[in-house]
């Protein structure tokens, strides 16, 4: 079977040139002017469109255990609205507790998504602990493919560790040559201010911000920045949210930590104000680090044009309002997280290439090759090459269109973005060359998704 997408504009993170893309299997096989069908070629007109990459979500929760429920989502109707809005793999946070078996935890969450994704797909492991036995598991687990950690210095007592664990952690990053991704916040500080906030009965989903303020982010991006520095490990930051700890992380930058970025579509667009709204309406909008002051908006967009911030994820993590109503009487036991995962490229697009705040370029670049190049993708995934696997979306600029939660493909009954105009949608994605989405719909195979191996010493 071979595809051939004529007349498209091929946009990818260093170039932009008309041209047809010829794919036999799964992969990009030829790119020219001219090129001719064969027999069994089903051929695309992609006049008037980009062709770009196919999109990588650098972060997103499919299942997810936690704040005593469970995220709503399933790898079949993440992956659906992942494709319908041009994502064609992501990188799963593979979560278990503190409590939980480290190994059995991975078996867990790969055996979740074998078989049952439509996208491709890989991991970050999580290590919430770190022990003798964990070591040799964390050893087994990247010699499976898995290339980077995740750490989260917040949620204390669950996925939370503590300056050893992420000294000991980082170190043995360092050594396997694997990549330590990072939720940056202070635990202890977050607990105290929860507490003094409920004693005072500031209950509501508008205190969530103040429970965890900018500082508070600051000091974990500068101890991870530190600890970085000391190790020598690489890392990677996720969901910054405001400008203090940008600064803390772009000073580390300079003195050449090893260190990349990643802002998530919600901090971009949406602000604290949304988390005020009365009742169910602010929790919807509960996440950490949470929705901030909206002067935020132009130092994340301004950075991530000039490249400081490497890479737009999600965090897509979805709960629906009766998961979200466990925190009524508590801010601090509403569910956290925002999903975005069919929303993320579209925002992108609108928000950013047709607002002027981002280059198209660097729209690729952020969404698509550079979690490629950082999490041992590269060049399989991430651009449009002769080699390449043939996950490409081809583009319709001229579409118009509004988010709403009665068209998502995403398992929940709202939409954080709900209203929002967006600019432009993929028309057709393929991923390795097979045809899953056109005209916003999804037309493919539910288990066409693959787990990727990724190269364990990439950050040697
Ligand atoms: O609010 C969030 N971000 N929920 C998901 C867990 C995490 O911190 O990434
Ligand atoms: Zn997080
Ligand atoms: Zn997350």
């Amino acid at each position: 079977m071979s595809l051939l997408i004529r007349n498209g504009e091929i946009v990818t993170a260093d170039s932009r040139y008309r041209a047809d893309i010829f794919v036999e299997d799964e992969t990009i096989t030829r790119i020219g002017g001219g090129l001719e069908a064969g027999p069994d070629t089903e051929v695309i007109d992609a006049t008037g469109k980009y062709v770009f990459p196919g999109f990588i979500d650098p972060h997103v929760h499919i299942y997810l255990p936690f704040m005593a429920t469970y995220a709503k989502d399933t790898q079949q109707s993440a992956s659906i609205a992942a494709l319908a809005g041009g994502t064609t793999t992501w990188i799963e946070m593979c979560c278990p507790s503190r409590l939980d078996d480290a190994l059995a935890g991975y078996q867990l969450w790969k055996s979740k998504a074998e078989g049952n994704s439509a996208c491709d797909y890989t991991f970050h492991m999580s290590v919430t602990k770190f022990d003798d036995q964990r070591e040799g598991q964390l050893r087994e687990i990247v010699a499976d493919g898995i290339g980077s950690f995740k750490i989260f210095l917040a949620y204390k007592n669950f996925f939370g560790v503590d300056d050893g664990e992420m000294y000991q952690t980082l170190a043995l990053a360092r050594k396997l040559g694997v990549i330590v991704t990072a939720h940056c916040e202070n635990a202890e500080l977050v607990s105290q201010l929860q507490r003094e906030l409920i004693a005072q009965g500031k209950t509501g989903p508008e205190w969530h911000e103040p429970s965890r303020p900018e500082a508070v982010e600051a000091e974990g991006t500068h101890r991870f920045a530190t600890f970085l520095e000391a190790t020598g490990a690489a890392g990677y930051i996720v969901h910054l949210s405001c400008e203090p700890a940008l600064r803390m992380a772009t000073r580390a930058k300079e003195r050449g930590t090893r260190l990349w970025i990643e802002s998530v579509m919600p901090h971009f667009i949406l602000d604290k104000t949304h988390a005020e709204r009365p009742g169910v309406e602010g929790m919807k909008h509960v996440m950490s680090p949470p929705l901030r002051d909206k002067r935020n908006h132009k130092v994340l967009w301004d950075a991530l044009a000039a490249g400081l911030i490497d890479t737009v994820g999600t965090d897509h993590c979805p709960f629906d309002t009766s998961q979200k109503l466990l925190g009524k009487d508590a801010f601090t036991q509403i569910p956290n997280g925002i999903p975005g995962i069919e929303e993320r490229v579209n925002l992108l697009y609108t928000y950013g290439v047709k607002r002027g705040n981002l280059n198209i370029h660097r729209f690729v670049d952020a969404a698509s090759t550079k979690p490629a190049k950082l999490f041992g993708l590269f060049p399989r995934k991430g651009t449009i090459a002769v080699g390449s696997d043939a996950d490409l979306v081809v583009y319709d600029p001229d579409y118009k269109g509004v988010i709403s939660a009665a068209t998502q493909h995403v398992n929940n009954d709202y939409n954080g973005f709900e209203g929002m105009e967006i600019d432009g949608r993929p028309s057709l994605v393929t991923v390795r060359g097979k045809v899953q989405v056109r005209d916003g719909a999804f037309v493919g195979d539910r288990r066409h998704g693959r787990f990727l191996r990724r190269d364990p010493s990439h950050f040697q």
